[in-house]
């Protein structure tokens, strides 16, 4: 399968993009970073960063927005991911450089020479798909799938008590890309916050010797202990994880299709709305001719961890 991978890294991209790495399954195209957890210079260098640990460093780095297409950036989120957007470690400067390509050009000429083949997964807030979609709309149809770690259909937000982070960060965005008609699958927190990923685990899969897992011992200790002083949970919840277990093992999850709609204003901007059971016909007017998008509203979390452990402990 091969994939497109956006991201703001941040430490739980960083152990998506270390899980799909290890993952013979999955063929990783192409990053495309955007800004979220850190600012996008900071999130390009740490992918780069990311892909020289793992000693694939021939994998393309292409630079994406470095703001929302409608506002201003909210800002970084060092107290969630720490100052550098890895957590405690160290910042270095990476040996390789991104490509002189913008993100959403790198987008639609991948997707164009693979047409019908690539899977694009979002880690970050939807900026780059947007932008891509605005400036070349032909991308709807030549995706695979399109698999976004974003969104809280039937629960509370992460950033705000209405919105999860990645959408918080460009409502506008993603209910254009909501919209677009590729095929979505939303992996929101409707899952990914029932996934809790133990400090035992944790410290199984940081134990290597190797420089993966080097890179996630230095980055984990502060995003465990956000979790465990905010969510009173021993170890993390796996948020952009489980959109590769998604893509490994879909049958650990279910979903509904329902058409959404992003909150854009008032204290609920940021807020996925589904129309929950409606026709197209019966259905308001603000969800009426959108396509539908598969929600993940279930999953064997047990079974989930475990493949994130499985595939991190093979870096
Ligand atoms: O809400 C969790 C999401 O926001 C994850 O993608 C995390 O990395 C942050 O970007
Ligand atoms: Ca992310």
């Amino acid at each position: 399968m091969k994939l497109i991978i956006d991201t703001d890294p941040g430490v739980d991209d960083a152990m998506a993009l270390l899980m799909a790495l290890a993952s013979p399954e999955l063929e990783i195209l192409g990053l495309t970073t955007v800004f979220g957890n850190a600012t996008t210079e900071t999130t390009t260098a740490n992918a780069l960063t990311i892909l020289e640990a793992a000693g694939r460093a021939d994998i393309p780095v292409a630079v994406g927005a470095t703001k929302p297409i409608a506002s201003n950036y909210l800002g970084p989120v060092p107290q969630v991911h720490g100052a550098n957007g890895l957590g405690g470690m160290t910042p270095t400067t990476p040996a390789t450089s991104p490509i002189d390509e913008p993100a959403a050009d790198f987008i639609h000429r991948t997707v164009t020479a693979n047409p019908g083949q690539v899977t694009i997964v979002a880690l970050g807030p939807l900026t780059n798909l947007a932008v891509a979609f605005d400036h070349y709309p032909d991308v709807c149809e030549l995706v695979r799938q399109v698999v976004v770690m974003g969104g809280n259909a039937l629960v509370p937000g992460n950033a705000t008590p209405t919105a999860e982070a990645n959408i918080n960060n460009d409502p506008e965005a993603a209910d254009l890309v909501f919209g677009a008609g590729w095929p979505v699958t939303m992996v929101g927190l409707d899952v990914t916050h029932q996934i809790n990923l133990t400090g035992d685990a944790i410290d199984r899969i940081t134990a290597p010797d190797t420089a993966p897992a080097g890179l996630l011992r230095s980055a984990l200790p502060a995003y465990r202990s956000f979790f465990e002083q905010t969510n009173h949970i021993d170890g993390i919840y796996l948020h952009d994880p489980a959109t590769i277990a998604y893509l490994l093992q879909p049958d650990a999850f279910t979903t509904q299709a329902w058409p959404l709609r992003v909150e854009t204003e008032s204290f609920s901007r940021g807020k996925t709305w589904p129309n929950l059971g409606d026709t197209d016909e019966a259905a308001p007017a603000a969800w009426q001719h959108r396509p539908l998008i598969d929600v993940c509203t279930g999953v064997n979390a047990t079974q989930v961890a475990a493949a994130v452990e499985d595939r991190l402990t093979r870096t």
